[in-house]
């Protein structure tokens, strides 16, 4: 059986980091035998200047017919004076949500070679790995209502609303325990039930969850708490189970303890498997074009890609292999360059990741 994958490059870096882990595909497809098929799509806003939608019909359609999807980012400020209905950004959460990819798994790894490229200490985030379980089709992002009015003094207002219900909090409770039993059978549950009844509701699921789960130690943690944590002592962490806001600026806090955004992949997984795969930096306008982002992310994103639709662990591993024998050689983009490495370019990077992937041979 052949793989379909679905490629969206998207923005800004997105065409040049997607094309390091195309690069890596093929490589597998090559010289390892893996029956794959790759198909590219319009995202974001380059998808929108080309036809006039973040989120092309054709796109959708191609995505639900593949078996997986590989995405590099979207958005730039070249779009930011649109209207929110037709924001690069509406094209990634439209498949997040047509797709119902709820499950958002974003880990945290420190891989040794870069202890000296985190600003934390390295003694406070070397062995560092953390999974966050990020839900990704409800909360603030989605519910209604929400908007932009004036009210009743004639000031603008904005307003959005976060909701979630007890089944929407428990599917993704499931993942997250699920994952803790694979892990260290830790699971801290991030919320602010102190002040929001929807996170408190949160909160009772979560445990009403945990019922099924007796080996998971499960703890709870308010996120302003949880933010200090990370930075703190991030090694107390397992499993982060939040929220879709919540869990879009802890990853973020989380990627930069790994030394650099630029290392994380993520898989937004259905309740079947199917998913995206996609870095979870955004699309760094500010260097795009430049040939100096880190592809990292994204080739490492496709190996949870293998690993998570295709249950192809042998070749997730050669990837996260060539990955750390890339980074052993001394390989580093600006973002990870350290003294005494040598830096290189996006595609260099990418170039070095298939030489050690097709050396494993
Ligand atoms: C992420 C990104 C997205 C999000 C943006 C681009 C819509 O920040 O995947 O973390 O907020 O979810
Ligand atoms: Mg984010």
């Amino acid at each position: 059986m052949t793989l379909k994958i679905a490629v969206l490059p998207g923005d800004g870096i997105g065409p040049e980091i997607v094309a390091e882990a195309v690069k890596v595909l093929n490589a597998l497809r090559d010289d390892f035998g893996l029956q794959v098929e790759t198909e590219e799509a319009l995202i974001g806003g380059t998808a929108y200047d080309a036809t006039g939608t973040p989120f092309p019909a054709e796109t959708l359609k191609l995505s639900q017919q593949a078996d997986a999807i590989l995405l590099g980012a979207v958005g730039g400020p070249k779009w930011e004076p649109l209207d929110y209905s037709v924001r690069p950004e509406r094209g990634l959460l439209g498949l997040r949500s047509e797709l119902s990819l709820f499950a958002n798994l974003r880990p945290a790894i420190l891989y040794p070679q870069l202890a000296a490229a985190s600003t934390l200490k390295p003694e406070v985030v070397s062995g560092l790995d953390i999974l966050i379980v990020r839900e990704l089709n409800g909360g603030i992002y989605f519910g209604q209502p929400r908007g932009r009015r004036v009210n009743a003094q004639g000031e603008r207002e904005g307003y959005n609303t976060l909701v979630y219900s007890e089944s929407e909090i428990r599917r993704i409770a499931h993942v997250a325990f699920e994952a803790a039993l694979k892990r260290g059978k830790r699971l801290c549950s991030i919320d602010k039930a102190n002040v929001l009844e929807c996170t408190e509701l949160w909160r009772e699921v979560v445990i009403e969850v945990s019922k099924d789960y007796p080996e998971v130690a499960l703890s709870h943690m308010y996120v302003d708490n949880a933010s200090m944590q990370l930075v703190r002592n991030p090694k107390q962490f397992d499993v982060m189970l939040t929220d879709n806001m919540f869990g879009d600026i802890l990853s973020d806090c989380a990627a930069m303890l790994t030394g650099s955004i630029g290392m994380l992949p993520s898989a937004s997984l259905d309740k079947d498997g199917k998913g995206m795969y996609e870095p979870i930096h955004g699309s760094a306008p500010d260097i795009a074009g430049k040939g100096i982002a880190n592809p990292i992310a994204t080739i490492l994103s496709v190996a949870m890609l293998l690993r998570y639709s295709f249950n192809d662990g042998a070749n997730a591993d050669r990837i996260e292999q060539a990955v750390v024998s890339a980074l052993d050689a001394g390989y580093r983009t600006a973002d990870i360059y350290s003294e005494a490495t040598q830096k290189v370019s996006t595609a260099a990077m990418g170039d070095a990741i298939v030489s050690a992937l097709r050396a494993s041979r």
